[in-house]
């Protein structure tokens, strides 16, 4: 018995968790799957729910499948739960994207002063999942895909029993772009990687036992994006000759902040909307797509989306902890020494070896000292967030947006985190 419950199954990257589920089917022989979501998410989670009997169906695949809005009950029993939700819905997001501009810093989801309204927002529900699975799923391991990834996955160490994985897309598709680059087959590359999701580093590329990086570094850049929701600004590329490191996408958030607002302003001026409020569009389209009866495949027109590879990235962790595997993967889990310079119960991104006891990191010692720094204090962030989160403590949360580099004038902090509270008020049960 393998029993698989993802909660937020209304998304639109539903397709393309099943798809991995397809194909990775002979290693990894779920028997029952239940897609969750909440009330508002009911319409979006039918539309899945018949894709996803045709998608089954074409491939003669008997799964026990169904869908449900009663989160405890559907979780009994669950060896592996998966979390892709977004309280809020895209109506959060987009003011997560507004609020900060209007105060002169970045709006971005997952990072700034939005993304610590999504933490503050996220914190109590995923707590709320825990609590359920110690009572009726006390050995399932948790996958979490929501954002601020890292924040929750170190909320979740810190507040509740549950052994909880959190994964990214970004490293694997930072992998993939080396590998172009070089021409090689994944496989023959190693990459190593070191930070906080979405605020992650390659340190070393190595190939035949030697690291090449300094061969990336220097070499004639393509300009293509690493992710679809970020566009590359080329002046990274010498930032990173620099500081000897390939730097996520997400970086350009803290080394370009005037041109990333800019480009945010002049999409919002000129109708285009933030990004959310594109995505929002490209989501309105694709469940058009999906309630489609003919369609039994995922629809090409999901690439539109950020979340590129990530049911590549989540079946393979679940394979590599179910059948033992040892494999290794870039993935979100808890410091433990791992670098020195941070606490031991904060979340890390790292390199880890994967199998039944979860993850273990392969990387130890210092983080690199050119961006030790930034790292620690986006650290200091996110702690304060969670403890503001889970306590409602509003001095906690000053403290948590005083340390962001992204709110880099604090004369606007007091401001800023009201509108934050007003705004998201529905959703914060503690303040
Ligand atoms: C990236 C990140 C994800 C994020 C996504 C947003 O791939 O790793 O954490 O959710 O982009 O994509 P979207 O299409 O929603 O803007
Ligand atoms: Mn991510």
């Amino acid at each position: 018995k393998l029993k698989l419950v993802v909660i937020g199954g209304g998304s639109s990257y539903t397709p393309e968790l099943i798809e991995g589920i397809i194909k990775k089917r002979k290693e990894l022989p779920i028997t029952e799957l239940i897609l969750v979501d909440v009330i508002d998410g009911e319409e979006k989670l039918k539309i899945n729910y018949d894709l996803v009997k045709r998608m089954f169906k074409k491939e003669n695949i008997d799964i026990d499948f169904t869908y449900s809005l009663d989160r405890k009950e559907a979780l009994k029993g669950a060896d592996f739960v998966l979390t892709q939700f977004r309280v809020g819905g895209f109506k959060s997001r987009i003011l997560d994207e507004e609020i900060p501009l209007k105060y002169g810093f970045i709006g971005q989801e997952t990072t700034g002063a939005g993304g610590f309204a999504k933490a503050l927002r996220t914190i109590p529900v995923i707590i709320d999942i825990c609590k359920d699975m110690e009572e009726v799923a006390k050995n399932a391991w948790l996958i979490n895909f929501t954002n601020p990834a890292g924040i929750i996955t170190e909320a979740i160490n810190k507040y509740t029993n549950v052994k909880a994985i959190g994964v990214c897309n970004v490293p694997i598709n930072m992998r993939y772009d080396v590998a172009n680059q070089l021409g090689i087959s994944l496989e023959k590359i190693r990459v190593q990687f070191v930070g906080l999701n979405h605020l992650s580093f390659i340190s070393k590329v190595i190939v035949d036992g030697k690291n090449i990086i300094e061969k990336i570094l220097f070499a004639n850049k393509n300009n293509e994006n690493i992710v679809k929701n970020i566009e590359k600004i080329d002046d990274i590329d010498i930032i990173n000759q620099k500081i000897g490191l390939i730097s996520s996408p997400y970086l350009q958030y803290f080394y370009f902040p005037q041109k990333m607002i800019n480009k945010e302003l002049e999409n919002i001026n000129s109708g285009k909307g933030t990004r959310g409020t594109q995505v929002a569009a490209i989501e309105k389209k694709l469940f058009e797509k999906y309630k489609d009866p003919n369609l039994n495949v995922k629809p090409k027109e999901l690439e539109e989306r950020g979340g590129a590879r990530y049911s590549e990235i989540a079946i393979n962790v679940i394979d590599s902890i179910y059948n033992n595997k040892n494999k290794e993967f870039v993935v979100n889990t808890i410091n433990n020494g791992t670098f020195v310079e941070l606490p031991n119960n904060v979340s890390i991104e790292t390199n880890c070896i994967i199998n039944n006891e979860g993850a273990r990191p392969i990387n130890s010692g210092k983080l690199p000292k050119s961006v030790a720094p930034l790292i620690k204090q986006v650290k200091a962030y996110e702690e304060y967030t969670i403890e503001a989160a889970v306590e409602g403590n509003k001095r906690k949360a000053y403290l948590a947006l005083f340390n962001n580099p992204l709110v880099n004038n604090k004369e606007k902090i007091e401001e800023l985190l009201n509108e934050i509270i007003i705004k998201n008020k529905k959703y914060l049960p503690n303040f």
